[in-house]
């Protein structure tokens, strides 16, 4: 990737001449960040944000969130600006940044409000920013994950602020927070929507490497465009409810759920992926995704009875790791010293958004026991919603004299636990992993007690 990365940088500067765009990312969250990044290989980039802290940051060459490659790629591009040509700028400066541009991409946060539709009003300052500014012909791109039907309102929205032409597209990301750089550069497809065949071509030149390198490229309407993300997270979604809900199946049947997911991944009409069974999905999309996508559909009087029994399963899911706490633990847990290792959502990330243990904390707390926890990124992040809890520089701070270690989150680091190590360590060892990360054989072997999610091998 490292070798890529710098050969993408070479050649950057024989073809930047022939296709580069002036391309303005509107936010600096982990995806406008990453999509800005790396568009800058191609073209001459910037990602502005109402943040100035974080552009302050962002111009110091510090990447205020932890995605793996990020840094790497957003340094060199930076080195090599200051010898060649500008690529990437960061700047707070959102009115000028969209000035400069002949394409605009909006990367900025849609969260679930109170009713669980999705919350566009940071969407909607942008595009009032965008209809204020607005200097001459651009393509504005909708990034963000937004409801279906959200492109046709912010077209409207700057028509009705603006006489200036522009085309509004909808071009959905795909990208998994910790491996969000490689997702990008390396996608399944790309999926534009737009009804101009000029904002079509405007595309096309925008990721004119990615055409060239034969990936996919699928051009349809804006809402069918936005329809094809939500379809996306929602369906992923339902593959993790199932192998969880089958997860707890196996556990009552004495079946070994890894082995099920590992026959049913190799019939190619299923596929491999997304069938590991945990603690429940977390994370900035699924949760929120799917939220706003049942309540969509409940606005047009369509019942999505797939995705309301995914939201029940991951919600039943999460109780399902604290109701095996307290089964280990003979429901008194008082008192008792509780060992959570991994708190970001999932590995490579230091995001805690609907981290299961979140949930799994709250209700440890809630039943009196005494929390120890420890992740190698996150814990400055989780420390910002439970201040309280003793937080340990490393897992075997985190075990030692602990009742019961609980693993939510199957870092690297975790995989290379020397079990025997914990009986040695720990005041009882009692594990749960939810994860399925270690060998209940070998875990029966040392004679330690273990909860898992229906793993049996
Ligand atoms: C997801 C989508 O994958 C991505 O395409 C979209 O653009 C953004 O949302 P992300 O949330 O970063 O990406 O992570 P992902 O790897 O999809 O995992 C989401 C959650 O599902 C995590 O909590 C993860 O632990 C869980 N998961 C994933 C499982 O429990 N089992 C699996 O097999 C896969």
């Amino acid at each position: 990737m490292k070798k890529l990365i710098v050969c993408c940088l070479v050649q950057l500067f024989f073809i930047n001449s022939l296709f580069a765009l002036k391309i303005t990312v509107i936010g600096t969250g982990y995806v406008g960040l990453v999509t800005g990044a790396c568009l800058a290989l191609d073209h001459d980039v910037i990602c502005c944000d109402i943040d100035c802290k974080k552009i302050d940051l962002l111009n110091k060459g510090i990447i205020p969130i932890y995605e793996p490659q990020l840094q790497e790629l957003v340094t060199k591009l930076c080195t090599s600006c200051r010898k060649k040509t500008g690529s990437i700028k960061f700047t707070c400066d959102v009115a000028q940044s969209i000035q400069e541009a002949d394409v605009l991409m909006v990367a900025v946060g849609t969260p679930t409000d109170d009713a669980g539709r999705a919350d566009l009003s940071i969407l909607r300052k942008a595009f009032e920013t965008i209809a204020a500014n607005l200097n001459g012909y651009k393509v504005i791109i909708i990034k963000s994950t937004v409801p279906i039907g959200t492109g046709d309102t912010m077209q409207k929205l700057i028509k009705a602020k603006s006489l200036v032409d522009f085309d509004l597209v909808s071009n959905p990301e795909f990208l998994r927070e910790g491996s969000a750089v490689n997702d990008f550069l390396y996608p399944d497809r790309i999926v534009i929507g737009t009804s101009s065949k000029k904002a079509e071509n405007v595309m096309r030149e925008v990721y004119n490497t990615w055409i060239e390198e034969h990936v996919p490229f699928i051009v349809t309407d804006v809402v069918t465009s936005e329809s094809i993300k939500y379809a996306c997270n929602a369906f992923l979604a339902s593959k993790i409810s199932f192998i969880n809900e089958f997860a707890l199946l196996c556990d009552v049947c004495d079946a070994d759920v890894n082995t099920v997911a590992y026959a049913m991944g190799l019939d190619k009409r299923i596929g491999p992926l997304f069938l590991k069974p945990g603690p429940g999905y977390g994370g900035s999309c699924f949760p929120k995704d799917t939220q706003a996508l049942k309540t969509l559909a409940q606005d047009y009087a369509c019942e999505l009875r797939m995705v309301q029994a995914t939201i029940d399963a991951n919600n039943k899911q999460r109780k399902a790791v604290c109701h095996k706490i307290e089964k280990i633990m003979h429901r008194d847990l008082t008192g008792k010293t509780i060992a959570v290792l991994g708190l970001s959502f999932k590995p490579e990330t230091d995001d805690v958004r609907y981290s299961c243990a979140i949930d799994t904390i709250e209700y440890l707390l809630e039943k009196k026991a005494l929390v120890k926890a420890y992740d190698p990124i996150a814990m400055d992040n989780f420390q910002k919603i439970f201040p309280n809890i003793t937080y340990c520089q490393s897992w075997m701070e985190a075990v030692s004299d602990a009742d019961c270690l609980v693993l939510l989150t199957d870092w690297e680091e975790f995989k290379k636990i020397p079990l025997r190590m914990l009986g040695t360590i720990m005041k009882q060892t009692c594990i749960v992993d939810a994860r399925n990360l270690w060998s209940p054989v070998k875990i029966a072997e040392l004679g330690y007690t273990l909860e898992n999610m229906g793993r049996k091998y």
